[in-house]
């Protein structure tokens, strides 16, 4: 799909007058209230039928409302008016909504090449070129890959952003590189879990590797053991299949300022080991419990391909399986994690935090400015934030705030949780250092005070919990439903603003 800018806007690329636009389809927004101006300027420009359209139709101008009015032969042949809500409440975050939602209402009239005006009037012009575009990508994002006989569908070629300042198309610069780093995000957790295993992620690390020029280390099961990564190895085996301990590095051209570190959780299935999933707890969806490892990578695809300047990036992955089999590790096992802290499993479900904590101690050990770790590892944060929102933790305000702010303008959301440390207490275990499962209250923040114990005390570091963000079981936005493929944009824009912390 091409995007591109142009200054014209679409009365004048209608009315046919010289521009350089020439599409079949052209979405122009409206905002709520049938006394707002721009719904008189969209009458004075198609005349007054379409006014009386959009009263027999009953548009509201909702925010993502859209109503598509064929005009047979004249071009532009489709005429998409998308809702834009109350003027009010409009910001970037609905820009992206109402270009995802006109994107859509295209493909489904058939439309090959899209026009769309949207108002961006007091909005940052780059970052909302940024955003329609990003959200045009995505939401036409389709994964037929394990049917059959594929449906077939429309295909938007081109996208011409309307109307906008000259100077706002500096907005487009990574977008290719970010969405297909979204994209392979989505790709690897909607994979099923006997495609996505532990040796098909090292497999993608490998042709990332490749095709970008970064470097890669590749651990098996005995260099893991030989660095002491108990933690990791006893969720990794009750699987059958071997686990792959992954590291990538992007190196910048130019001189390193900062060093940062992103570990993603890299369980290819959870099925809870011996405290077995049951019924209702979602095992089926368990493939899903590698997007922070998905997370990661498609932040590695997209930054090798951006090469952002000054700033170092290690993205390391502990995949394996976490199986039940009689070789599994049972509830009440006491396992040895590198750093030399001992835990008693006293959930085999609580299995991320294992993997993690040998992944956290080994990024460490590289010394970086900053590890950021991005893992689904609570069904407490889901109940907690939902959906839509991801659970951050940080002991560091600084942190937590450049985070939160690439967050923003990716679109993406995350809500700062606190590091309760008297809650360390329901770690407390009478046999070892420590137990892995502390109380259900609080259950997303005991987990991720079990991961600060493995991480260095002079290295920042923050905890994202995506259990809830990783899927969408209906679609929002621009994300249709399926993976979403969260994280990777906010990596890649805070990384891009030279990781600050
Ligand atoms: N992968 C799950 C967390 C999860 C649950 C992600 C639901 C997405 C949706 C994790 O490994 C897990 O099982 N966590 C347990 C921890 C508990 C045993 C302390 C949980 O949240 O129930
Ligand atoms: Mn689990
Ligand atoms: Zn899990």
């Amino acid at each position: 799909m091409d995007i591109r800018c142009l200054e014209t806007t679409g009365v004048a690329a209608a009315a046919g007058a010289p521009g350089g636009w020439e599409g079949d389809a052209l979405a122009l927004g409206v905002f709520a209230g049938d006394d707002h101006p721009g719904r008189a300027a969209l009458v004075e420009r198609f005349g007054a039928d379409l006014g009386a359209l959009l009263e027999q139709r009953r548009f509201q101008a909702k925010p993502g409302q859209c109503l598509s009015i064929d005009r047979l032969g004249i071009l532009p042949s489709t005429l998409i008016v998308v809702g834009l809500g109350e003027p009010a409440g409009f910001d970037v975050a609905a820009l992206r909504n109402a270009a995802a939602a006109a994107a859509k209402a295209a493909v489904a009239a058939g439309a090959g090449h899209l026009g769309l005006e949207l108002p961006v009037e007091g909005l940052e012009p780059q970052s909302s070129v940024a955003a329609m575009a990003e959200a045009v990508r995505l939401a036409l994002y389709v994964d037929q890959r394990f049917r059959s006989d594929p449906e077939p569908r429309n295909e938007l070629a081109q996208v011409s952003l309307l109307g906008l300042p000259a100077g706002a198309a500096a907005g487009l610069a990574g977008l290719e590189a970010d969405c297909a780093g979204v994209e392979l995000a989505r790709g690897l957790v909607a994979s099923p879990p006997n495609v996505a295993t532990p040796l098909h992620l090292a497999e993608t690390a490998e042709s990332i590797a490749r095709e970008f020029d970064l470097e890669l280390r590749l651990l098996d099961m005995e260099e893991c053991e030989a660095l002491g990564m108990g933690a990791y190895l006893g969720v990794a085996q009750g699987s059958s299949l071997p686990p792959k301990f992954i590291h990538l590095i992007y190196r910048p051209a130019g001189p390193v300022h900062r060093r940062v570190a992103l570990v993603g959780k890299g369980l290819t299935f959870d099925s809870g080991g011996y405290n077995l999933k049951t019924a209702g707890s979602q095992i089926e969806m368990m493939k899903y419990d590698m997007g922070g490892s998905a997370a990661v990578l498609g932040a590695a695809r997209a930054l090798g391909q951006r090469r952002p300047e000054g700033v170092e990036v290690h993205v390391i992955v502990a995949a394996c399986e976490n199986m039940i089999s009689g070789g599994a590790i049972h509830p009440g096992d006491v396992l040895t994690a590198s750093n030399g802290k001992t835990i008693e499993v006293n959930n085999t479900d609580a299995e991320g935090r294992l993997t993690l904590a040998d992944a956290l101690v080994y990024a460490c050990r590289l010394e970086p400015d900053v590890v950021v770790d991005l893992a689904t590892l609570t069904g407490a944060c889901v109940i907690a934030l939902g959906e839509e929102i991801a659970g951050l933790w940080t002991p560091e305000d600084r942190l937590a705030e450049a985070l939160v702010s690439a967050a923003n303008s990716a679109g993406e959301s995350l809500w700062r949780m606190p590091l309760r440390s008297s809650y360390r207490e329901g770690l407390k275990s009478h046999v070892a250092d420590m137990k892995n499962t502390g109380p259900r209250p609080g259950g997303s923040i005991t987990a991720a005070l079990f991961l600060q114990d493995f991480v260095a005390r002079d290295v920042a570091w923050a905890h994202l919990d995506i259990a809830g963000t990783v899927w969408s079981d209906k679609g929002r936005g621009s994300d249709p439903a399926g993976a979403t493929g969260f994280g990777v944009r906010t990596l890649v824009r805070w990384i891009c603003a030279g990781a600050p912390s």
